[in-house]
């Protein structure tokens, strides 16, 4: 088989993780990286051959079949379109882009270019997210009801804890629904196989001004309080509560807060149906629980027997061998990687057009929150 020749583009927090989990498929080439900042000393760190700090140079000049663009939200964008004039495959970080329009325009760009397009929502590829979408498709609990839950961190709990998502320019209208609750409800939607139809949110910024250091650091770094700060207007929020209402008919709700003491990365799920619930926690990802009434309740544990042929297909390890974020990372990229070379699957990774939608949700949530007011989401 051909190695396939892909470049990653802002080698950050996120852009390492894409680059561990391409070099665990096997063959992909990464044969270059591109970021304005330490570019060159990244690449050596990272074992790469070549550094660029502009990406149009990059992909002149590199012959690349695939670009994964980890860049903070307001270059998404201009990155992407680029790339697929030049007919490259695209992969792109969450949020998509900073505006419903420029999702629309990627989309199209896409399909005008036809490039094998994605976006990162990697939570979709833990085996039992995907078990649980089976369990609802075959009808294993009834009808949904309703779905809850919540994501929660606290690396933004105190004034001086600062990041470029804090500042609407760049994450984009919202912040913690761009940043963590849009993969909550892409999650959701996945898994249930029903899309929210109307939201009503409420937000609140707790700190309308931070302090930034004045030395940049990398997202999810600690903040050094010896160093000197300059004071930030804050626009975007840091908690927010959400009721849905899904086209299925069930509703929901969530709370999406980055300011939550001592849960660093907790996405929960509860979906009830008229025969049995799942319960679901990104800190047990190995576990579904499945509520019953009348009998005991269960809980399945990740394994490829136990969860059937398609799900399967994600694990790559034998029970009681934890597969977790990095792993979920390269069985999105495995998905999306046999799709570039051919294989005629089921298409279970996020497309731009799923992309589009979560921008069309994430504004509609931005509207309910400044007019105190359900919104219905237009597609
Ligand atoms: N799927 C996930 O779970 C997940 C997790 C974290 C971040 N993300 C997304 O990934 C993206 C990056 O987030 P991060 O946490 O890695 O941010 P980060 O700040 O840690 O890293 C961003 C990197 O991009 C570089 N960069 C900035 N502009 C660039 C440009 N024009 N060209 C090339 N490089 C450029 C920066 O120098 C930096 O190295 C965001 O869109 C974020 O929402 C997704």
């Amino acid at each position: 088989m051909r190695k396939l020749r892909s470049a990653v583009i802002g080698v950050g927090f996120i852009g390492i993780a894409h680059i561990e989990a391409l070099r665990r498929l096997g063959f992909v080439d990464i044969v270059a990286i591109s970021d304005p900042n330490d570019s060159e000393k990244k690449a050596q760190e990272l074992n790469i051959d070549k550094s660029f700090t502009d990406y149009k140079e990059m992909i002149n000049q590199m012959n690349l079949d695939v670009v994964h663009i980890c860049t903070p939200n307001n270059t998404h964008f201009e990155i992407a379109a680029y790339a697929i004039k030049k007919k490259i495959h695209v992969i792109l970080e969450k949020p998509m882009t900073l505006s419903i329009e420029e999702a629309k325009i990627l989309l199209s760009l896409a399909e005008e270019y036809q490039v094998i397009n994605a976006v990162n929502f990697h939570n979709r590829f833990y085996p039992t997210s995907l078990y649980m979408k089976e369990s609802i498709q075959k009808n294993a609990i009834g009808d949904i009801m309703s779905v809850s839950g919540m994501y929660l961190q606290d690396w933004l709990l105190y004034p001086t804890d600062y990041s470029w998502r804090l500042l609407k320019k760049i994450s984009g209208n919202t912040r913690a629904i761009a940043d963590i609750g849009s993969h909550w409800i892409d999650l959701v939607e996945f898994i249930t196989g029903s899309h929210v139809n109307a939201v009503m949110a409420d937000f609140k910024t707790v700190y309308h001004k931070r302090k930034k250091t004045k030395i940049e650091h990398k997202s999810f770094q600690v903040t050094d309080l010896n160093q000197e700060f300059e004071e930030i207007d804050i626009d975007t929020e840091d908690i927010s509560t959400l009721l849905f209402r899904f086209d299925n008919g069930a509703i929901g709700n969530a709370i999406i807060t980055q300011m939550f003491a001592g849960e660093k990365n907790k996405i929960s799920l509860f979906i009830s149906g008229k025969k049995a619930s799942l319960q679901w926690d990104l800190n047990r990802h190995g576990d579904v629980i499945i509520g019953n009434r009348n009998e005991p309740n269960q809980v399945v544990t990740k394994d490829s027997v136990l969860m059937g042929n398609s799900v399967e297909s994600i694990i790559d390890y034998p029970s009681g061998h934890s597969e977790g974020f990095p792993d979920a990372f390269k069985q999105t990229f495995k998905k999306i990687y046999r799709q570039i070379l051919g294989f005629d699957e089921e298409i279970l990774y996020a497309t731009f057009k799923d992309g589009l939608h979560q921008m069309i949700l994430d504004e509609a949530i931005y509207e309910s929150a400044n007019q105190n007011a359900w919104v219905n989401v237009g597609e």
